[in-house]
C-alpha cells in the first residue's frame, strides 16, 4: 500500500523533538490557568473525575487519530484532510474539517493571548516585590487594577502576539525544541515547590484534596460535563488540527501510541499539580472557589508574597507560565499560517502578519470583556466567555467527533493499522473500538444531554 508522497513540509529531528513540541502545545494556560478555575466553578471532584475519564476515553484515542492523520497527510490540516479523503475515496467535503480547525485556532488564540498578556504583566509585578506580604484583598485589587485597564491589557496582548508570530514566522521547528527542553522541567519543579508550600496549610491542604478528588455528583450538571469534555480537548490541543500539523512533521518510525501516552500523562499531571497548588490557598484565605478567570492571579501572589525568596520564585513562575502559553500559542496559529503559505503561495512572514493582525483585533473583544465591555453579553455570556464556550465546548469536540469518524469509519482498517504500527494486536483493537464507538458515542451523548434531548 503506497502512502501519500512527502510534501514540502520538513520533519522533526527526533521522536523527542516531536514529544517536546506536542507537550509544549498541550501544556499551557489550559493546565495552570483554566483547569483550576473551571474546576472551581464546577464544584470540584465530580468535575475532575469526568475530566479524567474524558482524557482516557476520548482524549487519548482522539490524539492518536489526529497524529496519525497528520503523519499520513503531511500537509496543513485542510490539505491533509483533502488528500486522505481522496485516498480513501471519501467525500471532498472532509476538507471542511481542516477549515473549522483553522478558524477555531484563530478564535482561541485571540483570547489566549490576552490571558498570556496578564501573565506577562505578573512577571514584572512579582519581580518588583509588589506581592511581598500581600493580603487576599490586596491580591484581588492588584488583579482588578490590571483587568480594569484596557490600555495595559492591550499593550501586553500586543507584545505577546508579536513574540508568538515572531517564532511562527521563523518556522515552528527552529528554536522551539531547544527552549522547551529546559523550560518544561523547570515549570514542573516550580509547581512542585508550590504544592510543597501548600502542604504547609495543613488542614486546608487536606480540604483541597477532598475538594479535588472526592466526587460530589450532586454538583454535576450537564453543562459541567460538557465543560469537562471540552476541556479534555482544549488541554490536549485536540480537535482543530494543531496536533495534526505537528504529526505531519513526524518521522515514520515513531510510535504514535507511546508518544500520545507520554504527552497526555505529562499534561494531566501538570494540571493536577496546579490544582493542588492553588486550592489550598483558596481555602486557607477564604477565597471563592468560583472566582473565574482571575483565580490564579488572585491566589498565587499570596503564596509568593509569604514564602522566602517569593518575589524571585513568583517572577520565575510567571516567566515559565508565559513560555508555556507561548509554545501553545504557536500551535494554535500554525495551521492557519501553513495553510496560507501552502495555498496562497505567500511568504511565511507575510502569512504571519496577516494572521497576527487579524487575531490581535479579535483579541480586543476579550480585553474589553474584562472592563467596560463586561456588560456586552449574549446568552448571558461576556465576549470572552462566549469565545471560550464556542471553541472549547462546541468546535473542538465537534472537530474531535469528525476526526474519530474519519479515523475509525472512513479510513480503511489496513490504513490505520499500517500508520499506527502498534505491535500488540490487542492495543490496536482497543484503540479501534474506542475510536469507532466509545469516543463518538461519548461526544454525541454529552451534546444531546446538554441540548436537553436526553432529559
Ligand atoms: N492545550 C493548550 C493549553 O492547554 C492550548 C492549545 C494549544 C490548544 N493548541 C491548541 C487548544 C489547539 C485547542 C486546540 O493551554
Amino acid at each position: 500500500m503506497s502512502r501519500p508522497a512527502k510534501s514540502i513540509h520538513g520533519q522533526w529531528t527526533s521522536r523527542w523533538a516531536f514529544i517536546l513540541a506536542a507537550t509544549g502545545s498541550a501544556v499551557g494556560l489550559g493546565n495552570i490557568w483554566k483547569f483550576p478555575y473551571i474546576t472551581g466553578e464546577n464544584g470540584g471532584g465530580a468535575f475532575v473525575l469526568v475530566y479524567l475519564a474524558c482524557i482516557a476515553a476520548i482524549g487519548v484515542p482522539a490524539m492518536m487519530a489526529e497524529i496519525m492523520l497528520g503523519r499520513r497527510g503531511r500537509q496543513n490540516p485542510i490539505y491533509t484532510m483533502r488528500t486522505l479523503a481522496k485516498e480513501e475515496k471519501a467525500s471532498p467535503y472532509w476538507k471542511y474539517l481542516g477549515w473549522s480547525g483553522v478558524v477555531a485556532g484563530v478564535l482561541i488564540l485571540s483570547y489566549y493571548s490576552v490571558i498570556a498578556g496578564q501573565a506577562m504583566a505578573y512577571v514584572f509585578r512579582s519581580f518588583s516585590g509588589v506581592f511581598e506580604g500581600v493580603t487576599p484583598d490586596g491580591a484581588q485589587s492588584i488583579y482588578a487594577t490590571l483587568a480594569n485597564d484596557p490600555e495595559r491589557l492591550i499593550t501586553w496582548h500586543t507584545l505577546f502576539m508579536i513574540v508568538t508570530m515572531g517564532v511562527v514566522a521563523q518556522g515552528v521547528k527552529n528554536g522551539l525544541e531547544r527552549s522547551l527542553k529546559f523550560l518544561m522541567p523547570a515549570l514542573v519543579v516550580i509547581l512542585l515547590m508550590l504544592v510543597a508550600y501548600a502542604t504547609n496549610t495543613g488542614t486546608y491542604f487536606t480540604q483541597s484534596l477532598h475538594f479535588l478528588f472526592n466526587p460530589d455528583f450532586s454538583k454535576l450538571t450537564g453543562q459541567a460535563i460538557l465543560s469537562a469534555m471540552g476541556h479534555a480537548f482544549f488541554t490536549l490541543s485536540l480537535g482543530m488540527g494543531a496536533i495534526m500539523i505537528y504529526g505531519s512533521y513526524l518521522p515514520d518510525k515513531t510510535s504514535i501510541a507511546k508518544a500520545t501516552l507520554t504527552i497526555s500523562a505529562a499534561d494531566t499531571m501538570i494540571a493536577l499539580l496546579a490544582g493542588m497548588a492553588i486550592f489550598p490557598l483558596v481555602f486557607a484565605n477564604d477565597l471563592a472557589t468560583n472566582a473565574g478567570p482571575g483565580l490564579i492571579f488572585q491566589t498565587l501572589p499570596i503564596a509568593f508574597g509569604h514564602m522566602a525568596g517569593g518575589a524571585f520564585f513568583g517572577g520565575l513562575f510567571f516567566v515559565l507560565l508565559v513560555f508555556a502559553a507561548w509554545s501553545s500559542s504557536i500551535s494554535l496559529i500554525e495551521p492557519a499560517v501553513t495553510w496560507l503559505v501552502e495555498n496562497k503561495k505567500i511568504s511565511r512572514i507575510r502569512a504571519c502578519v496577516v494572521m497576527g493582525v487579524g487575531t490581535w483585533f479579535l483579541g480586543l473583544l476579550t480585553v474589553f470583556s474584562f472592563n467596560f465591555g463586561k456588560t456586552w453579553t449574549i446568552f448571558g455570556k461576556t465576549m470572552f466567555d462566549l469565545l471560550d464556550y464556542l471553541t472549547a465546548n462546541i468546535m473542538l469536540p465537534l472537530g474531535g467527533l469528525f476526526i474519530a469518524i474519519f479515523a475509525g469509519w472512513i479510513m480503511k482498517q489496513s490504513s490505520s493499522e499500517q500508520e499506527l504500527a502498534i505491535k500488540s494486536p490487542i492495543f490496536y483493537h482497543t484503540w479501534r473500538i474506542l475510536i469507532r464507538y466509545i469516543t463518538p458515542a461519548a461526544i454525541i451523548i454529552v451534546f444531546l444531554e446538554v441540548i436537553g434531548l436526553l432529559a
